[in-house]
């Protein structure tokens, strides 16, 4: 077998013509580098609104001082809730200032989290698991779903401007696989019917219930308890009598 793989040319090994990986390929687009466009360049304008100064000196002010930029994160949220739902690169030089620090320490920080979208997106932002847990649950269905009735590819936005796709890692919900975030809410349990429901109401503006479609409350077994099933004992369970009162 790997004889067969060796091509004994200039002493190097062949690539295997078959490859040998079968799992999704990831079509985030999400770039780690910035590149300038119209609505997004170092002179695009960008300044806290006097409501969020307010909430940036709260926050501020829970870490000493030395340690201020343990704030970054929360600080770079309001400043992507206020630009519509994404974060341009004139909001990072805000945050920096703010903090005091080199631009870059900003930029590790908002190119390394898929929180912080650096792209205009659209009303509703619907963002795909499709790591294992969800994709063996059938997320590329889902997603396949998704841009057939959004009309919107991953990494873009619908034509209507309404919705914006993107393909995502783990969001900590495997236990409810698959799973789709739209803006800040989960829906999970899902099915391609469940799916397009969901964008059917988005379509009208109309939110639905988010959580899971299995009809379960959270991430309890589908089929009832499996453990913890009797009343807990109370206290004193399984001391020894020579040392109860
Ligand atoms: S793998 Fe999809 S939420 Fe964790």
């Amino acid at each position: 077998m790997l004889s067969s793989l060796r091509t004994g040319i200039k002493g190097l090994w062949r690539v295997p013509a078959r490859s040998l990986q079968t799992s999704s390929v990831l079509q985030h687009d999400s770039l780690f580098v910035h590149r300038d466009t119209p609505e997004d360049n170092v002179n695009t304008p960008f300044e806290f609104s006097e409501a969020n100064k307010k909430r940036i000196d709260a926050l501020l002010a829970i870490y000493p001082e030395g340690h201020k930029r343990g704030a970054m994160i929360p600080i770079l949220d309001l400043a992507q809730r206020q630009n519509g739902g994404w974060l341009p690169l004139s909001a990072m030089h805000k945050v920096a200032e703010i903090l005091n620090l080199p631009r870059m320490r900003v930029y590790e920080v908002a190119t390394f989290y898929t929180m912080f979208i650096r792209r205009p997106v659209g009303k509703y932002h619907l963002q795909v698991c499709t790591t294992t847990p969800c994709w063996l649950r059938g997320s590329d269905a889902i997603l396949k779903a998704i841009v057939e009735d959004t009309k919107c590819e991953v990494g873009g936005n619908s034509p209507c401007g309404k919705f914006s796709v993107s393909e995502v890692e783990c969001l900590g919900a495997c236990v409810n696989a698959p799973m789709l975030q739209v803006n800040d809410d989960y829906y999970e349990d899902l099915t391609v019917e469940d799916t397009k429901e969901i964008i059917a109401k988005f379509k009208k503006d109309e939110k639905p219930v988010p959580g899971p479609r299995s009809g379960r409350y959270a991430s309890e077994p589908l089929g009832g308890l499996t453990s913890l099933t009797e009343p807990p004992t109370g206290p004193g369970f399984g001391v020894q009598d020579c040392f109860k009162a």
